[in-house]
């Protein structure tokens, strides 16, 4: 059907059918919030309601009197029909760490002429991973959510985990099954380690103990988080009872039959090998416990949803490989969800398929996935962009799945992009894959990149792949529209986020590189094993470092064409970025020279002049890097490790704890466990952490390289090194240690005007 036609199908429908207007109040709220000049200029008429297997569509046009009309038979669809006319005809968007810039939409609303239509080609749109909780919106305060859950509706999200504040109704279950308030908190995890507490595969604080104001002022949030979600047209989906208890339930129900789980990481027993309540073995305790988890929840939010997350094997192998083992763990586990509420969806993340295969043969996937009905559970396909498991489980043996993008690793802050990936592969899935239902986002961490986010989710609402030149472009139009009056944005721009689009953003091969990668700059040093490496966290630069630099200086030219631009914060925001790409892609080649120059001693001390020169220059472009990169990061907050470390200590509402949330906040992004059990995994390359963590580890580094003879290079002795430094490290205390600096803001235009001096290989003129 013609667009034309289908709306004035829609526009009859709109006099002919009742509509809920009630059901608008959320989309016209986000109006009055982001757009309060236009607040009576749109108008949103909800079309019958869609029911959860009929795609959603949406009409615009003018009505007489000169509003906008939105028509459509969902909320999601209003809010993306909106964000629609906002983009196209206006050129302003919303922006994760830069905000909604959507008030800088004209006095006078640009009228449309020919009505503008729109389809989903999914019904769902989901978003985030259960660990994107932790790294990223860990300390997150109401504001945050709300610019979040505003960018979500507008991008067509419209079934979000809700996965903040679950630890009260946690708590609650098992203080009514009779466990004490020691036994619990000794099974609860620090605030941003709560992900991995909640699926099994840590258990207990190695910071100190949850503080009760944490769990309850959590759960208050996600009241809060719930009932936006709801008005925003979003279904939640909520935490369920997965059944990892506290050890205590020996004492508790002596009689309780449990499963001990794995070992994570290199976690010691103490803080995982997590107690796991069999549901086979103990289906009416298991039931008592879900239910009694469940109506907590119902009594909290409403009965606002049927779709639960539940993972129990999430990096944790069942202790047996049995194939009727597995069928009736998810058998009794899907029958006690049932008991609690008999509409229930159970959504589970298919990560394991892909990061233990080995386990996970065919045959078990399909035996554990069998105890529950197809139409009752939903599989998100995590890793869909370069691990797919959909085809060999051939769809999940009939079982509803959703594509996802995961991307990011650990919130690590590279470039990185695969947009022909994006386009092609979901739209050839969905031709090939009748139970696929959805689109979604299942990054690690919400930070950079933000564009091949947009892409998948803007990829749901068109049959044929997105045209990614056009998409670009128009993206780069809204991205550094600063209201009426700049004038046309610099053609410069377009050419740098072109040359990005093919190289940086068009990674290809998934075996080799297949997720954001890391500078070696973020790694504890050493002379292996961190230097080119492929697969997860890589630190292979998978393209010509020398397009960034000229993207940089395509960035300069831009501001001489404009110099409106310095205040522009997303033009700001994206020069931060790409500068520190720069920085970090030199600083391993420059690592890669100075061990290759220390390899070359031969063994001895590096003693002829040669030699002692080259290792001290390298080292001093070493040092000289990271403090280039420390002041370019300085000048912008979201770049920055005080800006997480001041939301962490917010909520303390008690001084004594500060320190307690600092501990947690440093420990995440560094050692990552007492002692360093997954290392820099969740590394970031910002102002602070640059210049008092990985600054100090390399100065010691060269230090000892350029005196120790090659023949003497003791690794153990160095990491050894490390490790205490990194021991003390996260006991520091914000501003009171006098040992860190904490760069002030610096001018941007002065930092990059000083890069360009003192680095004019990497950034110099076009
Ligand atoms: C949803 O609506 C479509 C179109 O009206 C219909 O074919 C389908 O059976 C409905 N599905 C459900 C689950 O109600
Ligand atoms: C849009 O149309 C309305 C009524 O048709 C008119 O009053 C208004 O001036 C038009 N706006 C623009 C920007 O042309
Ligand atoms: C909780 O139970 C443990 C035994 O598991 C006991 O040692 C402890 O004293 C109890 N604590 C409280 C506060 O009752
Ligand atoms: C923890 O799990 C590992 C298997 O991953 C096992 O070898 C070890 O014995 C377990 N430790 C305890 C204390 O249960
Ligand atoms: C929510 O659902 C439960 C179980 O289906 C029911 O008992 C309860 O009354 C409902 N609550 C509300 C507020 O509708
Ligand atoms: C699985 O459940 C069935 C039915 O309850 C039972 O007969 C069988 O022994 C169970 N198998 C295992 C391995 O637990
Ligand atoms: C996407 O990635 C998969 C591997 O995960 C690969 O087989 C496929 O060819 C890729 N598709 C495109 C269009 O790049
Ligand atoms: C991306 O890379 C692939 C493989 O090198 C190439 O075929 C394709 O044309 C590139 N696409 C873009 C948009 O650069
Ligand atoms: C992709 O990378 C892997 C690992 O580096 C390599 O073995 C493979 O040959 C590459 N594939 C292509 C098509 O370049
Ligand atoms: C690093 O890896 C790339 C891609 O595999 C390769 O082309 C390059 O030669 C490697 N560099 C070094 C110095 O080994
Ligand atoms: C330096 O030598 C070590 C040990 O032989 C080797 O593993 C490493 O790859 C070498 N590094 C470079 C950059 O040549
Ligand atoms: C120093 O040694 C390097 C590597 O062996 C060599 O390339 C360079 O030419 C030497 N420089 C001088 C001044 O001898």
């Amino acid at each position: 059907m013609a667009p034309f036609t289908f709306f004035a199908l829609a526009l009859l429908l709109v006099f002919t059918v009742p509509t809920h207007q009630a059901g608008t109040d959320g989309i016209n709220s986000l109006v009055q919030r982001l757009i309060p000049n236009h607040a009576s200029g749109f108008e949103f008429q909800l079309i019958g309601q869609k029911n959860d297997t009929e795609n959603d569509d949406y009409h615009i046009s003018s009505t007489s009197n000169g509003k906008i009309l939105v028509a459509g038979n969902s909320i999601s669809a209003l809010a993306v029909g909106l964000r629609r006319y906002l983009t196209e005809q206006a050129n302003v968007d919303i922006y994760w760490y830069i905000g909604s810039r959507l008030h800088l939409i004209p006095q006078t609303l640009p009228n449309i002429t020919n009505p503008i239509a729109g389809s989903s080609i999914v019904p769902y749109r989901y978003h985030f991973n259960t660990v994107t909780f932790s790294y990223t919106s860990a300390f997150w305060t109401w504001d945050d959510w709300e610019l979040q859950l505003d960018w979500m509706a507008l991008h067509g999200i419209n079934l979000p985990l809700a996965w903040v504040g679950q630890e009260k109704l946690l708590f609650e279950t098992f203080s009514d099954a009779g466990f004490n308030d020691t036994e619990i908190f000794d099974f609860l995890s620090g605030p941003p380690f709560q992900a991995w507490n909640r699926f099994g595969n840590i258990q207990g604080d190695w910071g100190g103990q949850l503080p009760m104001s944490w769990i309850d002022e959590q759960f208050e949030l996600n009241k809060k988080i719930v009932a936006r979600m709801v008005e925003l047209g979003m279904t939640p989906i909520l935490p369920a009872f997965t059944g990892f208890v506290p050890r205590a339930i020996d004492r508790v129900y002596p009689n309780a039959s449990v499963l001990i789980g794995s070992q994570w990481e290199d976690f010691s027993p103490r803080y995982t090998n997590d107690t796991f309540l069999n549901p086979s073995e103990n289906p009416e305790l298991f039931t008592q416990l879900q239910k009694s988890f469940i109506s907590k929840q119902q009594d909290a939010y409403g009965n606002v949803t049927h779709i639960y997350t539940l993972d129990q094997y999430n990096e944790n192998d069942p202790s047996s490989g049995d194939l009727d083992f597995l069928r009736n763990l998810t058998q009794n586990t899907w029958a006690s969800l049932k008991a609690a509420d008999p509409e229930s969806i159970w959504v589970m993340q298919a990560w394991l398929f892909h990061s233990n295969v080995d386990f996970w043969t065919n045959e078990r996937i399909e035996a554990y996935l069998g105890g529950a009905p197809n139409e009752d559970m939903l599989i998100l396909d995590l890793f869909s962009e370069s691990s797919p498991q959909w085809q060999r489980t051939n769809s999940y043996y009939g079982k509803p799945w959703i594509w996802c993008q995961l991307h990011n690793y650990g919130g690590n802050l590279g470039l990185y992009g695969q947009i022909m990936n994006l386009t092609i592969d979901p739209i050839q899935a969905l031709q090939n894959s009748s139970s696929l239902v959805g689109f979604g986002l299942s990054m690690e961490g919400q930070e950079g990149n933000q564009i091949v986010y947009d892409l998948l989710l803007d990829q749901a609402w068109s049959e044929e792949p997105i045209d990614t030149d056009i998409y670009f472009h128009d993206w780069v139009s809204s991205r550094y529209n600063s209201g009426t009056g700049i004038g046309t944005i610099p053609q410069a721009l377009y050419s740098a986020w072109d040359q990005m689009r093919t190289t940086v953003y068009n990674s290809t091969n998934t075996t080799f590189i297949p997720g954001v990668q890391k500078s070696v700059l973020e790694l504890s040093p050493k002379i292996n094993g961190i230097y080119n490496k492929t697969g997860r966290h890589g630190t292979t630069v998978y393209y010509d470092p020398s397009v960034l630099s000229m993207a940089w200086s395509l960035f300069y030219q831009a501001s001489e064409e404009t110099p409106a631009l310095w205040d522009n914060p997303a033009y700001k925001y994206d020069y931060v970025d790409i500068s520190r790409q720069v920085l970090s892609n030199a600083f391993t080649q420059a690592y890669f020279d100075f061990v290759s120059s220390y390899n070359a001693t031969n063994g001895s001390q590096a003693t002829s002049n040669n030699e002692t020169d080259m290792l001290s220059t390298y080292s001093s472009t070493l040092s000289g890097i990271l403090l280039s990169l420390d002041a370019v990061l300085a000048t912008n907050g979201h770049f920055r490790l005080s800006t997480w470390i001041a939301d962490a200590r917010a909520w303390a509402n008690d001084t004594d704890l500060t320190s307690y949330y600092e501990y947690n906040a440093r420990n995440q992004l560094t050692l990552w466990g007492p002692t360093g059990e997954i290392n820099d995994y969740a590394s970031k390359v910002w102002s602070g952490l640059v210049s008092s963590y990985y600054l100090p580890r390399w100065l010691a580094f060269t230090d000892y390289i350029t005196t120790t003879p090659r023949a003497e290079y003791n690794e153990t002795e160095l990491t050894g090194h490390f490790m205490s430094f990194s021991e003390s490290w996260q006991n520091e205390t914000w501003g009171l240690s006098g040992n860190e600096t904490y760069s002030e803001e610096g001018d941007l235009f002065v930092v990059m005007s000083q890069l360009r001096s003192d680095w004019p290989t990497l950034f110099g003129s076009t």
